[in-house]
């Protein structure tokens, strides 16, 4: 385990406080009190099939399924036999209903601007796009590359290939021309759709130059769809390229829905692993949208009146299960900002949530930990009451911002849900139900009925209260990814591996004596940066793809804000300088080739890096350099000790 973390954990543990479900939450939530949550628990526990199976029931099916879970080790595949469409669950649905004519999604733009879509209209255009698709020669089964700014066209194109039975590929719009390139050939996409460009903390992203330098890379990529944004001219390439618009214009409307498989691809969702190559992400359709739908009306307590804001970017899982599937499915009106949270002033989220009368919001720590920095008095000059309930999502939440959200934010009135989940496992697993679960700051709580959570040691034995250990999941859930795309032995050995035949999350955690989870973050070489999954693989053969640099370790350090930040130890080629300069290089190199996510916060160049006598750089003592200056860890193994001494003057000279 990483030694922050277990220090982390520590002070985590000594939070003692419990909030309890205020009472008039309680009595109006769908699953109210702990103890009608432990039947729930109970009956998931006994028989998580049937439990999910009864869920799933919720669905409109075209044809019923037969057979709910058939399970080959790691290969598990959910309501077989069914014939079932995501769009039509998420459209069609609520056409018959006085749903028909709500807001499905009310959609602000950075610079202001707005879109209101009812049910009624977003299945229009979901219907119109999928007949586009059609007449560009996409059918079911092929891969749709998007690439779009957070604008409603990004959920329409989604929700049109769910409806024909293309399998998205959704590359968020902070990626590089180059990260697009590398999904796009993986997937082997056919179609790529993006936008002029996009806005974001008040400059153009230029997404159509970025799309159309990784479509020469993608030889798979026939056409290009664009959508018009912001206005500026871009180069369209005749034959090649179609504006959205356009295509739109002669669409029919009309477009049933694709009786597809339970087990029919819906998505790939490229995310970062261990290795330098992203990991194609695979879910499927019926068991994926009955875990979303579930947890989205539980978890977020859903209420026919809410107004439900996730600020999470749709590039991300969260926005698929949580902006996307999980609340169309059970037909809420849900609020989607295409911007930045500190644009134009550090209250814009505030503003909106008072503008829209948010009663839901769903964010992330490293957004709370911005705020708490800028200060009350931005939320306060806003009138939050209409919020009842809040989330967070993507990492560890220290119990100081967690109460400060909770009063600040919240009120003291609204619960928070900390929700535990992963790219992986495609919706929540650990979280409160917030009218029914004690809350203690800091901690997901319990694993959800259905789902067998547990931290276990190496060899897969429950780890006593209180001890760390691995965090897996012992039993498949409906919604589990099915497999890497086109590499099932990457999946195979990544995950089922480690103790084998049971999910290993990559996560280090602990319970307590009341079973609550405490996640300790990454134990891979996986590092979370905002939220955001990096690999620091990827980040290595960033940095040694430019000339100048031999050789890179990149590790995370803990950051107030971010949480985790980059640390890039780097040694240069023969003859090559230190320079300053070179460090502002290579940072912008790395962004440019991955996106700026990846930006390192800090490059140190060194001679040589500590490895140990088998040639493995010893990434520990560069955490341990990175995070306190020195090393104090077991350096026994390590081939050459000048190095670490060097390393550790360099901090020493810095500090003076
Ligand atoms: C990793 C998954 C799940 C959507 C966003 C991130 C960390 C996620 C929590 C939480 C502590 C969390 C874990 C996990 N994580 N949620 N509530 N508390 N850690 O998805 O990019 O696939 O990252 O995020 O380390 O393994 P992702």
């Amino acid at each position: 385990m990483k030694k922050e973390n277990t220090e982390n954990i520590t002070t985590l543990l000594k939070e003692n406080r419990l909030f309890h479900p205020p009472i008039a939450f309680k009595k109006a939530a769908h699953i109210s009190g702990f103890s009608t949550l432990q039947k729930l628990k109970k009956t998931g526990q006994k028989n998580p099939e049937l439990f999910w199976a009864q869920q799933a029931k919720n669905l409109k099916w075209i044809k019923p399924f037969k057979k709910t879970l058939v399970w080959n080790p790691p290969f598990a595949q959910w309501f077989l036999g069914g014939k079932i469409n995501v769009s039509e669950n998420c459209l069609d649905r609520h056409l018959t209903t006085f749903r028909k004519n709500k807001a499905a999604i009310l959609w602000e733009g950075e610079p202001g601007d707005t879109r209101t879509l009812t049910y009624a209209e977003l299945h229009r255009e979901v219907c119109r796009f999928a007949n586009v698709l059609k007449s560009l020669g996409i059918s079911k089964g092929d891969r749709v590359s998007i690439y779009l700014p957070m604008i409603p066209e990004l959920p329409i194109a989604m929700l049109a290939c769910a409806r024909i039975g293309a399998t998205h590929s959704v590359i968020f719009g902070g990626f590089s021309s180059e990260a697009l390139k590398e999904r796009n050939v993986d997937a082997q996409a056919k179609l790529l759709i993006t936008a002029d460009g996009g806005y974001r903390k008040g400059q153009i992203v230029p997404l159509k130059i970025n799309a159309d330098s990784a479509v020469t890379g993608s030889p798979s990529i026939e056409k290009v769809v664009v959508v018009r944004r912001t206005g500026e001219s871009v180069p369209m390439v005749s034959g090649r390229d179609f504006w959205w618009h356009d295509l739109m214009k002669s669409a029919s409307p009309h477009c049933p829905p694709e009786p597809l498989d339970s087990e029919h691809p819906l998505f790939i969702l490229y995310t970062s692993g261990s290795t330098g190559k992203p990991k194609g992400v695979l879910h499927t359709t019926a068991g994926y949208l009955t875990q979303a739908a579930w947890t989205t009306k539980h978890i977020f307590d859903l209420k026919e009146e809410d107004t439900y804001w996730c600020t999470a970017d749709i590039g991300w899982v969260t926005g698929h299960t949580y902006i996307v599937y999980g609340p169309l499915a059970n037909g809420v009106t849900t609020v989607m900002y295409e911007g930045a949270p500190l644009y134009p002033q550090p209250d814009r989220f505030w503003e909106l949530v008072e503008k829209y009368k948010v009663n839901i919001f769903y964010t992330a720590p490293t957004a709370i930990r911005t705020f708490v920095k800028f200060g009350d008095e931005w939320p306060n000059k806003h009138d939050l009451s209409s919020l009842r309930l809040l989330g967070t999502v993507g990492e560890p939440i220290n119990p100081q911002a967690w109460l400060w959200y909770h009063k600040v934010i919240g009120g003291s009135r609204c619960p928070i849900v900390d929700t535990w989940w992963q790219t992986e496992t495609g919706a929540i697993m650990i979280s409160p139900l917030p009218g029914a679960t004690p809350l203690k700051p800091g901690s997901g709580t319990l694993s959800l009925p259905g789902i067998q959570a547990e931290v276990v040691d190496k060899t897969g034995k429950p780890v006593a209260s209180g001890q760390g250990g691995y965090l897996v999941i012992q039993k498949p859930w409906p919604a589990m990814l099915r497999t890497i795309y086109g590499d099932s032995e990457r999946f195979k050995k990544q995950y089922w591996s480690q103790i084998p035949g049971i999910y290993f999350t990559g996560d280090g955690a602990r319970k307590d004596k009341d079973g609550y989870f405490w996640i300790m973050g990454r134990i891979d070489d996986v590092i979370k940066v905002s939220g955001h999954r990096l690999g620091t693989a990827e980040i290595e053969s960033a940095l040694v793809s430019h000339p100048k640099v031999a050789e890179a370790a990149v590790v995370g350090r803990p950051d107030e804000i971010t949480g985790e930040g980059i640390v890039a130890f780097v040694t240069l080629q023969g003859g090559v300088q230190p320079e300053p300069a070179l460090s502002e290089i290579l940072r912008e190199h790395v962004s440019k080739t991955i996106g700026s996510v990846a930006r390192p916060a800090e490059i140190r160049f060194t001679d040589t890096l500590p490895k140990t006598r088998s040639g493995k750089i010893m990434r520990r003592l560069l955490r341990e350099l990175a995070t306190s200056h020195q090393v104090k860890g077991d350096v026994t193994t390590l081939e050459d000790f000048s190095v670490l001494t060097k390393l550790q003057t360099s901090y020493e000279e810095e500090e003076g």
